[in-house]
């Protein structure tokens, strides 16, 4: 099959329900000694409605890279990445989650979760009730006029959670989001995420180094790897829970250690195939 082919079958494949399409993605930089280094060599990659998606690969496989140019950060060299529209045919939006939470020192909780909002629109009233709403529901009300250095750092992220969930996103990129909270609090954030999608049927695309937590939250756990870097393996999850799904009754699945074993064995090939180290 040509390459042109390949591509249209994978466009046909995606379907109309894709929230993202990634295809034929290539994208390089150069480095400060003039090296060109090529990242993405005709990447396919796509996200179905109301699916969660983890991205594992080692460090500097390109995930970061991967969400800037989704996100439209980056502007990839050639290739097509098309967002798809919401049912009723408006365009579909992206929030992008970074891992530091970059909360505004000078804006109080309430400020700084409207802040995506205000980014393309005046905010209105029902705005603010959404945000006390969303807030509430994450155990914040009582700081809801307090400024973030005040917060623990459980508490700031789910502030930024807040205002990236705010905008209503079609797609929302969460890059290792949990990666500087302990255990407990991720467990609790993991649940947010998910029961958002429950109850929004939003995506979500996840980068994360914790296999647990990939395997936890999402419907498939893809492994970035090599350079130029590609899919090396797509593991679709399938658990057996106790009730419904949550982080901890995922983590209780009979499917789980299975799973594990898969997805860290890949990585660990990578890892010594492609950087000569474990890492
Ligand atoms: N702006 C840039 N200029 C040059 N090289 C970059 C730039 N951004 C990222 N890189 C390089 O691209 C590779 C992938 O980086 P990144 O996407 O951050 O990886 P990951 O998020 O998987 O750890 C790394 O080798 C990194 O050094
Ligand atoms: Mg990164």
């Amino acid at each position: 099959m040509s390459p042109a082919a390949a591509e249209a079958a994978f466009i046909n494949r995606s379907g109309a329900d894709a929230r993202l399409t990634v295809a034929g993605l290539n994208h390089g930089f150069e480095t400060d000694d003039g090296v060109q280094t090529t990242l993405f060599a005709g990447l396919n990659f796509n996200v179905r409605a109301g699916e969660i998606v983890s991205i594992v690969g080692r460090s500097g496989a390109g995930k970061s890279t991967l969400f800037n140019l989704i996100s439209g950060l980056l502007s990839p060299q050639s290739g097509r990445i098309e967002v798809g529209r919401r049912a009723d045919g408006s365009a579909g939006r992206i929030a992008y989650m970074l891992q530091k939470d970059l909360l505004m020192p000078w804006r109080s909780v309430l400020q700084n979760a409207l802040l995506g909002i205000e980014l393309y629109r005046k905010v209105t009233r029902a705005d603010i009730a959404r945000a006390k709403d969303m807030l509430a529901r994450y155990g914040l009300t009582s700081v809801i006029d307090a400024y973030p250095h005040s917060l623990s750092g459980g508490m700031r992220q789910r502030v930024a959670l807040t205002r990236t969930l705010l905008v209503d996103p079609t797609l929302v990129l969460l890059d290792e989001p949990f990666s500087a909270l302990d255990y407990e609090t991720r467990l609790a954030l993991e649940d947010d995420v998910m029961s958002l999608r429950e109850a929004t049927g939003t995506s979500v695309v996840l980068v994360t180094h914790d296999i647990e937590e990939a395997i936890a939250m999402s419907d498939r756990v893809i492994l970035l790897g090599g350079r130029p870097a590609r899919i090396e393996d797509s593991v679709d999850v399938q658990l057996t829970t106790q009730g419904p799904r949550t982080a901890v009754s995922s983590r209780e699945a009979p499917e789980f250690r299975t799973l594990h074993k898969r997805i860290w064995g890949g990585l660990r090939s990578n890892n010594i195939d492609h950087a000569g180290a474990t890492t």
